[in-house]
Protein backbone atom coordinates (compact mmCIF):
# COMPACT_ATOMS: atom_id res chain seq x y z
CA UNK A 1 0.00 0.00 0.00
CA UNK A 2 1.64 3.71 -1.04
CA UNK A 3 -0.92 6.07 0.68
CA UNK A 4 -1.32 9.46 0.83
CA UNK A 5 -3.28 11.16 3.82
CA UNK A 6 -4.80 14.36 3.27
CA UNK A 7 -6.75 16.52 4.99
CA UNK A 8 -6.60 20.07 7.37
CA UNK A 9 -4.34 20.70 10.07
CA UNK A 10 -5.83 19.00 13.41
CA UNK A 11 -7.97 16.23 11.40
CA UNK A 12 -6.02 13.22 13.07
CA UNK A 13 -3.45 12.03 10.09
CA UNK A 14 -0.53 11.25 12.58
CA UNK A 15 -2.81 9.40 14.79
CA UNK A 16 -4.42 7.11 11.96
CA UNK A 17 -1.06 7.43 10.28
CA UNK A 18 0.34 5.31 13.76
CA UNK A 19 -2.65 2.19 12.97
CA UNK A 20 -2.31 1.94 9.42
CA UNK A 21 1.26 1.60 9.83
CA UNK A 22 1.11 -1.21 12.69
CA UNK A 23 -1.35 -3.04 10.87
CA UNK A 24 0.23 -3.10 7.38
CA UNK A 25 3.70 -2.74 8.55
CA UNK A 26 4.99 0.17 6.13
CA UNK A 27 6.72 3.26 6.97
CA UNK A 28 5.14 6.73 7.43
CA UNK A 29 6.79 9.87 6.38
CA UNK A 30 5.63 12.69 7.93
CA UNK A 31 7.20 15.57 6.68
CA UNK A 32 6.09 18.08 10.07
CA UNK A 33 7.78 15.18 12.10
CA UNK A 34 11.08 15.25 9.63
CA UNK A 35 10.75 19.05 9.75
CA UNK A 36 10.53 19.30 13.52
CA UNK A 37 13.07 16.61 14.04
CA UNK A 38 15.56 18.87 12.32
CA UNK A 39 14.51 21.90 14.14
CA UNK A 40 15.58 19.72 17.21
CA UNK A 41 18.79 19.02 15.62
CA UNK A 42 19.26 22.49 14.59
CA UNK A 43 20.39 21.90 11.08
CA UNK A 44 20.29 24.15 8.11
CA UNK A 45 17.40 22.18 7.18
CA UNK A 46 15.41 22.74 10.78
CA UNK A 47 16.97 26.54 10.85
CA UNK A 48 15.03 27.11 7.32
CA UNK A 49 12.04 25.10 7.88
CA UNK A 50 11.89 27.15 11.67
CA UNK A 51 11.05 30.42 10.16
CA UNK A 52 7.97 28.59 8.38
CA UNK A 53 6.71 26.18 10.77
CA UNK A 54 6.40 28.94 13.35
CA UNK A 55 4.33 31.43 11.33
CA UNK A 56 2.04 28.65 10.10
CA UNK A 57 3.28 29.17 6.68
CA UNK A 58 4.37 26.17 4.22
CA UNK A 59 8.11 25.16 3.79
CA UNK A 60 9.30 25.73 0.05
CA UNK A 61 8.22 22.69 -2.04
CA UNK A 62 11.80 22.44 -3.35
CA UNK A 63 13.08 21.78 0.28
CA UNK A 64 10.10 19.56 1.29
CA UNK A 65 10.57 17.69 -2.68
CA UNK A 66 14.00 16.81 -1.93
CA UNK A 67 13.92 15.50 1.85
CA UNK A 68 11.07 13.19 0.16
CA UNK A 69 13.05 11.73 -2.18
CA UNK A 70 15.49 10.97 -0.29
CA UNK A 71 13.85 9.44 2.98
CA UNK A 72 11.50 7.50 -0.12
CA UNK A 73 14.90 5.61 -1.45
CA UNK A 74 15.63 3.88 1.58
CA UNK A 75 15.20 -0.22 1.74
CA UNK A 76 11.71 0.01 4.20
CA UNK A 77 9.88 1.77 1.95
CA UNK A 78 10.04 -1.09 -0.68
CA UNK A 79 7.11 -2.81 0.70
CA UNK A 80 5.21 0.46 1.10
CA UNK A 81 4.86 3.83 2.45
CA UNK A 82 1.92 6.39 4.00
CA UNK A 83 2.78 9.91 3.06
CA UNK A 84 1.43 11.82 5.76
CA UNK A 85 1.34 15.70 5.15
CA UNK A 86 3.13 15.41 2.07
CA UNK A 87 1.84 16.80 -0.67
CA UNK A 88 0.35 19.97 0.57
CA UNK A 89 0.45 21.91 -2.53
CA UNK A 90 -0.69 21.12 -6.28
CA UNK A 91 3.22 21.81 -7.16
CA UNK A 92 4.45 18.89 -4.62
CA UNK A 93 1.75 16.61 -6.35
CA UNK A 94 2.63 17.31 -9.49
CA UNK A 95 6.38 16.38 -8.37
CA UNK A 96 5.26 13.26 -6.93
CA UNK A 97 4.11 12.19 -10.76
CA UNK A 98 7.24 13.75 -12.25
CA UNK A 99 9.75 11.49 -9.81
CA UNK A 100 7.79 8.19 -10.93
CA UNK A 101 6.45 7.59 -7.08
CA UNK A 102 3.84 5.42 -7.24
CA UNK A 103 0.52 5.87 -4.93
CA UNK A 104 -2.33 3.77 -5.34
CA UNK A 105 -4.82 5.51 -2.46
CA UNK A 106 -5.05 8.69 -1.35
CA UNK A 107 -7.47 8.95 1.88
CA UNK A 108 -8.79 12.60 2.84
CA UNK A 109 -9.88 12.34 6.48
CA UNK A 110 -12.51 15.06 6.75
CA UNK A 111 -13.44 17.44 9.91
CA UNK A 112 -14.74 20.58 10.54
CA UNK A 113 -12.87 23.74 11.33
CA UNK A 114 -14.66 24.41 14.44
CA UNK A 115 -13.70 21.24 16.15
CA UNK A 116 -10.04 22.01 14.73
CA UNK A 117 -8.90 24.40 16.98
CA UNK A 118 -10.25 22.32 20.32
CA UNK A 119 -8.10 19.20 18.85
CA UNK A 120 -4.73 21.26 18.51
CA UNK A 121 -5.17 23.30 21.70
CA UNK A 122 -5.63 20.30 23.16
CA UNK A 123 -2.80 18.30 21.74
CA UNK A 124 0.48 17.26 23.53
CA UNK A 125 3.59 16.18 22.01
CA UNK A 126 6.63 14.01 23.83
CA UNK A 127 9.41 16.02 23.34
CA UNK A 128 11.46 13.05 22.79
CA UNK A 129 9.70 10.27 20.78
CA UNK A 130 7.28 12.29 19.16
CA UNK A 131 4.42 10.42 20.13
CA UNK A 132 0.87 12.44 20.04
CA UNK A 133 -2.18 13.07 22.72
CA UNK A 134 -4.85 14.56 23.59
CA UNK A 135 -5.92 16.23 27.27
CA UNK A 136 -9.34 14.45 26.71
CA UNK A 137 -9.60 12.20 23.82
CA UNK A 138 -6.36 10.54 23.93
CA UNK A 139 -4.71 11.32 26.93
CA UNK A 140 -1.30 9.43 28.44
CA UNK A 141 -2.06 6.88 31.28
CA UNK A 142 1.45 9.02 33.26
CA UNK A 143 -0.15 12.01 32.96
CA UNK A 144 2.25 14.65 31.85
CA UNK A 145 4.72 11.68 30.92
CA UNK A 146 4.85 10.05 27.93
CA UNK A 147 3.12 6.32 27.64
CA UNK A 148 5.75 5.12 25.40
CA UNK A 149 8.88 6.47 26.75
CA UNK A 150 8.34 8.57 29.85
CA UNK A 151 9.00 12.24 28.10
CA UNK A 152 8.20 15.31 28.88
CA UNK A 153 4.61 15.97 26.64
CA UNK A 154 4.58 19.53 25.60
CA UNK A 155 2.39 21.79 23.31
CA UNK A 156 3.24 22.27 19.66
CA UNK A 157 4.72 26.03 19.23
CA UNK A 158 2.58 25.97 16.02
CA UNK A 159 -0.71 25.37 18.14
CA UNK A 160 -0.86 28.88 19.32
CA UNK A 161 -4.42 29.52 18.14
CA UNK A 162 -2.87 32.86 15.34
CA UNK A 163 -0.94 30.44 14.19
CA UNK A 164 -3.81 27.58 14.12
CA UNK A 165 -5.64 30.26 11.87
CA UNK A 166 -2.79 30.94 9.97
CA UNK A 167 -2.53 27.19 9.09
CA UNK A 168 -6.20 26.69 8.20
CA UNK A 169 -5.87 29.65 5.85
CA UNK A 170 -2.97 28.02 3.81
CA UNK A 171 -5.03 24.65 4.13
CA UNK A 172 -8.27 26.07 2.01
CA UNK A 173 -5.87 27.88 -0.36
CA UNK A 174 -3.05 25.86 -0.95
CA UNK A 175 -3.69 22.20 0.27
CA UNK A 176 -7.45 21.09 -0.68
CA UNK A 177 -7.16 21.39 -4.56
CA UNK A 178 -4.89 18.50 -4.23
CA UNK A 179 -7.98 16.27 -3.23
CA UNK A 180 -9.80 17.43 -7.24
CA UNK A 181 -6.01 16.51 -8.60
CA UNK A 182 -6.44 13.04 -7.11
CA UNK A 183 -10.04 12.84 -7.52
CA UNK A 184 -9.22 13.24 -10.82
CA UNK A 185 -7.14 10.00 -10.98
CA UNK A 186 -9.83 7.91 -9.37
CA UNK A 187 -7.54 7.52 -6.20
CA UNK A 188 -9.23 9.56 -3.08
CA UNK A 189 -11.66 7.63 -0.24
CA UNK A 190 -13.09 10.23 1.89
CA UNK A 191 -13.76 9.38 5.50
CA UNK A 192 -15.33 11.63 7.99
CA UNK A 193 -13.58 12.55 11.09
CA UNK A 194 -15.26 10.97 14.07
CA UNK A 195 -15.64 12.12 17.41
CA UNK A 196 -13.21 9.09 19.12
CA UNK A 197 -10.08 7.94 18.01
CA UNK A 198 -11.03 4.27 17.42
CA UNK A 199 -14.27 5.12 15.58
CA UNK A 200 -12.17 7.53 13.22
CA UNK A 201 -9.79 4.07 12.80
CA UNK A 202 -12.49 1.61 12.06
CA UNK A 203 -14.01 4.11 9.38
CA UNK A 204 -10.52 4.13 7.91
CA UNK A 205 -9.51 0.37 7.95
CA UNK A 206 -12.71 0.21 6.37
CA UNK A 207 -12.36 2.79 3.81
CA UNK A 208 -9.04 1.32 3.11
CA UNK A 209 -10.23 -2.34 3.16
CA UNK A 210 -7.86 -3.47 5.65
P1 LIG B 1 2.33 18.76 10.11
O1 LIG B 1 3.05 18.22 11.27
O2 LIG B 1 2.09 17.89 8.92
O3 LIG B 1 0.98 19.40 10.63
P2 LIG B 1 -0.53 19.38 10.11
O4 LIG B 1 -0.82 18.85 8.75
O5 LIG B 1 -0.95 20.77 10.35
O6 LIG B 1 -1.15 18.30 10.90
P3 LIG B 1 -1.05 18.09 12.41
O7 LIG B 1 0.18 17.33 12.75
O8 LIG B 1 -1.26 19.41 13.14
O9 LIG B 1 -2.37 17.26 12.68
P4 LIG B 1 -2.78 15.78 12.34
O10 LIG B 1 -3.80 15.80 11.24
O11 LIG B 1 -1.60 14.88 12.15
O12 LIG B 1 -3.55 15.46 13.67
P5 LIG B 1 -3.12 14.60 14.95
O13 LIG B 1 -3.16 13.13 14.62
O14 LIG B 1 -1.88 15.15 15.58
O15 LIG B 1 3.08 20.06 9.56
C1 LIG B 1 3.52 21.10 10.41
C2 LIG B 1 4.14 22.22 9.58
O16 LIG B 1 5.29 21.71 8.84
C3 LIG B 1 3.24 22.83 8.50
O17 LIG B 1 2.42 23.84 9.01
C4 LIG B 1 4.29 23.36 7.50
O18 LIG B 1 4.83 24.56 7.94
C5 LIG B 1 5.38 22.30 7.54
N1 LIG B 1 5.17 21.25 6.52
C6 LIG B 1 4.88 19.93 6.76
N2 LIG B 1 4.72 19.26 5.61
C7 LIG B 1 4.90 20.18 4.61
C8 LIG B 1 4.84 20.10 3.19
N3 LIG B 1 4.55 18.95 2.56
N4 LIG B 1 5.07 21.23 2.48
C9 LIG B 1 5.38 22.39 3.08
N5 LIG B 1 5.44 22.54 4.44
C10 LIG B 1 5.21 21.45 5.18
O19 LIG B 1 -4.40 14.91 15.86
C11 LIG B 1 -4.62 16.22 16.40
C12 LIG B 1 -5.10 16.10 17.85
O20 LIG B 1 -6.43 15.56 17.87
C13 LIG B 1 -4.26 15.17 18.71
O21 LIG B 1 -4.18 15.71 19.99
C14 LIG B 1 -5.02 13.84 18.70
O22 LIG B 1 -4.78 13.09 19.88
C15 LIG B 1 -6.47 14.32 18.59
N6 LIG B 1 -7.30 13.44 17.81
C16 LIG B 1 -6.97 12.77 16.66
N7 LIG B 1 -8.03 12.08 16.19
C17 LIG B 1 -9.08 12.36 17.03
C18 LIG B 1 -10.45 11.95 17.06
N8 LIG B 1 -11.00 11.17 16.15
N9 LIG B 1 -11.22 12.43 18.07
C19 LIG B 1 -10.70 13.25 19.00
N10 LIG B 1 -9.42 13.65 19.03
C20 LIG B 1 -8.60 13.22 18.05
Amino acid sequence: MRLILLGPPGAGKGTQAKSISEKLDICTISTGAMLRAAIRDNTPLGKEAQEYIDKGKLVPDETVVAIVKERLSLPDCEKGYILDGFPRTIAQAEAIDKNGIKIDKVLSLEVDDDVITERLSGRRECKECGATYHILYNPSEKGEKCDKCGGELICRKDDEPETIRNRMKVYHEETEPIKAYYETQGKVVTVKGRDKVEDTQKAVFSALGI
